[in-house]
């Protein structure tokens, strides 16, 4: 693929967004304007821009270290940008903390912190200082435990509980109190294939309600199959963005397809094909030593 593929890009995206703006389309639950933030010589986020709309499922799409989890905690307020602008429900996430978290669920990639409590006693928590309804809280609690096959572990020690099961306990920690946003970092991670079912359509049903939600995956394909929009980024910076249909003509235009742009612009074509000729030479090696 040639590398003018990769510049002609930015332009094609930018013509589509103005699309939208002149016909009226756009109305934003989220705004990050230009953040740049970095840890001493790490630039982990580096001058980015998007908008998530309501309704939407908006995706961060991009490899390890791309800057995803660091993109959804400057939104969440857990960290200050070095520079730029962020307005979630037209509030400030630092200033305003408290009336953007109400809004908010969220679904970290680090597994539950509360591990010396029972999943019941997490919900309790949960909702006495949301000051969830009772009853109400109970109802959809059994819906989404048995839902997700997690009942057995409703008084079990968080602690004790496999990888999955605490995923899934996060995820219904999150939508207990029915948030406008819901921001889901990496939620499949760790789920066998029917749980996985299970979450992608209690997202679909989220946004069905009008909800929106931010969605990170370091998995293309997962990206195409449940995100309303893309931002691809590397580096901390945005590559490309755009409905899956956009990115893909936009692809289409460059003369590749989106998984051909999305290894290139991650890098992973050069790289992959290094690893795997360096492991290849290892094995090899390691063979003729055995033969000897
Ligand atoms: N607290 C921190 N201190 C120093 N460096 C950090 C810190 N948090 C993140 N980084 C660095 O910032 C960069 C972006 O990290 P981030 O966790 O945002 O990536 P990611 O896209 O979420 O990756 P992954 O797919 O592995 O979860 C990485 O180089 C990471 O090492
Ligand atoms: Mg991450």
């Amino acid at each position: 693929m040639d590398d003018t593929v990769l510049s002609g890009l930015a332009k094609i995206e930018s013509d589509l967004i103005m699309d939208d703006k002149m016909n009226g389309k756009i109305e934003n639950l989220v705004s990050v304007k230009d953040i740049t933030k970095t840890f001493g010589p790490v630039i982990a986020v580096d001058g980015l821009s998007f908008e998530v709309k309501k309704g939407e499922i908006f995706g961060l799409l991009g490899p390890n270290g791309a800057g995803k989890t660091t993109t959804i905690k400057l939104i969440l307020g857990l960290l200050e940008p070095d520079k730029g602008d962020i307005s979630v429900f037209d509030l400030h996430p630092g200033k305003d903390e408290i009336k953007v978290k109400e809004r908010i669920g969220y679904v970290s990639e680090e597994p539950l912190i509360f591990k010396s409590m029972s999943p019941k006693q997490l919900f309790n928590f949960i909702a006495s200082i949301r000051n969830l309804k009772e009853e109400e809280t109970l109802e959809k609690l059994q819906y989404y435990l048995e839902s997700l096959e997690a009942e057995e572990y409703y008084e079990k020690l968080i602690a004790t509980l496999s990888r999955g099961t605490k995923q899934k306990i996060q995820v219904i920690a999150s939508l207990l109190h029915e948030p406008d946003l819901l921001i889901l970092d990496e939620p499949l991670t760790g789920l066998d294939a029917k749980s996985s079912k299970v979450v992608k359509e209690i997202i679909e049903l989220h946004t069905e309600r009008g909800g929106s939600v931010i969605f990170s995956t370091h998995i293309l394909e997962i990206a195409e199959e449940i995100c309303d929009r893309i931002c691809i980024i590397d580096h901390g910076k945005s590559i490309a963005m755009g409905t899956v249909e956009e990115l893909s003509k936009m692809a289409d235009k460059a003369g590749a397809n989106l998984e051909d742009i999305f290894l290139k612009l991650t890098h992973e074509d050069e790289s992959v094909n290094r690893i795997i000729s360096n492991l290849r030479k290892m094995k090899r090696n390691n063979h003729s030593g055995a033969s000897k």
